[in-house]
């Protein structure tokens, strides 16, 4: 049998984990927000139209910050529409979905529902067919706290208290062509810098996310990233990477994913520091992963996609991708991976959240249920707190057609003392057999010897295995075995499998 081994090293830090890397995404596209969050009529919606099965399931999640309202959707979105009296407000195209956005839930319905979930807003600005004036506007509906035009009407349409918005996004993947708005890095980047620097000039405290490339493969990948910080560095605070990973028959890639998503962040960081280092800067930007998934993006362009000038639907099936259970490993994975850039990785957005590439599915009238890749991001949102640590993984390698070789196991490790608890975040790859694990507990405190060890995994002999409408719990997390032998955890991960090995009082 193969083997891996890592050693668990409190002095191994790597960095403090920002609870905002447990972040998600809610875009106007298909059914997240209609027939998803907000179903009026649903036997489980409450008074205001959301369904509270769902709020549930985003609870028992654990997600931090919320990415809204877009997505390719924010570049054609006017916000002033999404506000004030629902029965007034515009039905308009959607030209990003190719959909109708009836505007039925706005900003403050928005609102309203993290404060039922308990996360956190972090608002994407229209930086493709508008600009800074606009987004001044909002800034100031939005976070003034009385006296103006624009915060009146925001107390006059029934929210007295700003909505404090801390994090903001400058634009969408301006990068993409298919970006409403699409500009050169240049362009962009000025446009950026003089939002930011307008922004903060209403408040010096504000987070902004300046738009990195929408993937690693965009040809202008990297030199996108060096002109837009030449021009934004000092006024902005993050610069954000999208990355999605799908199964296109190659499994052994596949699931090597998080190699190319780590080799994504380390140029990342290496452009923003190279472009620090340029301006003597002593500011740092980190990175805001604010989208990341497995997405079947080939399914979409190829047989999904809607078009028609006469056919505009309102809340379509969009991006309803069924997760299997090596999707999910992949998906663990990445989190992984994020975690072993915690000390620049300081906010995330799985995207996304509720119907579109989502780990909650809902049936109109009908049930709410968890796919597979809700399992990873549930236990590891809940217990990898704290900060993360370097693990030093020795592990048997094997050959990938897009990677090379690449360790069969890959692994991070936590500590949260405020509870006391370690946790080990491993990957399999292999997909031939279990491997052996092996876990290093001597350079622990003596005090942990007396923590209690369990383990839980994803797997399953039938990689296809999903949960659906018809089969909603035929994936779950099952107890796994370990083994402890003095100063060493021995683990058998099963082929094709994430594990969570936990260490608590
Ligand atoms: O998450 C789906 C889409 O992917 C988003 O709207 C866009 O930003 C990205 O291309």
């Amino acid at each position: 049998m193969p083997t891996a081994h890592l050693t668990l090293r409190p002095q191994a830090l790597i960095g403090a984990i920002n609870p905002r890397i447990y972040g998600s995404f809610i875009e106007h596209l298909g059914r997240a927000v209609y027939d998803g969050i907000y179903e009026p009529g649903h036997p489980l919606a409450d008074a205001a139209g959301f369904r509270t099965d769902v709020i549930e399931l985003v609870k028992e999640l654990g997600v931090s910050a919320i990415r809204y309202p877009g997505g390719n959707f924010v570049s054609g979105f006017k916000w002033e529409d999404s506000v004030g009296p629902a029965s007034e407000r515009p039905t308009r195209l959607d030209l990003a979905w190719h959909s109708t956005e009836t505007n039925q839930v706005g900003l403050h319905e928005f609102h309203d529902w993290l404060e039922r979930v308990g996360s956190e807003l972090m608002l994407a600005l229209n930086l493709g067919t508008r600009g800074t004036a606009e987004a001044l506007e909002l800034l100031e509906y939005a976070n003034l706290d009385a006296g103006t035009a624009l915060a009146e009407r925001r107390i006059a349409n029934g929210r007295t208290e700003p909505l404090d918005v801390r994090m903001w996004c400058l634009g969408n993947e301006m990068d993409g062509p298919w970006q409403l708005g699409h500009r050169s890095a240049d362009d962009y980047g000025k446009l950026a810098a003089q939002t930011a620097h307008a922004m903060k000039q209403f408040d010096p405290d504000l987070e902004l996310v300046v738009c990195g490339s929408s993937s690693s493969s965009m040809p202008t990948f990297a030199e996108w990233e060096r002109v837009v910080l030449s021009h934004a560095y000092d006024v902005v605070d993050y610069i954000s990477c999208h990355a999605y990973y799908e199964n296109t028959g190659d499994l052994g890639s596949f699931l090597a994913s998080g190699v190319d998503m780590d080799r994504f962040i380390r140029s990342v960081i290496a452009t923003a520091d190279q472009v620090k280092a340029v301006r003597g800067s002593t500011k740092t930007i980190n990175i805001s992963f604010d989208e990341w998934n497995i997405w079947y993006n080939t399914r979409f362009e190829n047989v999904d996609k809607i078009q028609g000038v006469r056919n505009w639907p309102k809340a379509p099936r969009l991006l309803e991708d069924v997760y299997t259970v090596s999707d999910a490993v992949v998906f663990g994975s990445l989190l992984i991976t994020l975690l072993k850039h915690a000390d620049r990785v300081t906010s995330a957005s799985l995207a996304q959240l509720v119907n579109v590439i989502a780990p909650i599915m809902t049936e109109p009238g009908g049930p709410s249920w968890r796919q597979t890749t809700f399992f990873p991001f549930a236990a590891t949102s809940a217990h990898a707190r704290g900060v993360a640590l370097d693990v030093a993984t020795v592990s048997d390698t094997y050959g990938t057609g897009r990677f090379g070789d690449v360790p069969l196991v890959d692994a991070v490790a936590t500590h949260d003392s405020t509870v006391g608890r370690y946790a080990v975040y491993a990957v399999n790859r292999s997909m031939d057999g279990p491997t052996e694990l092996t876990v290093d507990l001597s350079t622990l405190p003596d005090e942990a010897e007396g923590l209690a060890v369990s383990a839980r995994v994803l797997s399953d002999p039938d990689l296809d295995a999903a949960n659906t409408l018809d089969d909603p719990e035929r994936v779950v997390l099952r107890t796994l075995p370990v083994v402890r032998d003095g100063a060493t955890l021995r683990v058998t991960l099963p082929a094709v499998s994430w594990t969570e090995i936990l260490l608590e009082p």
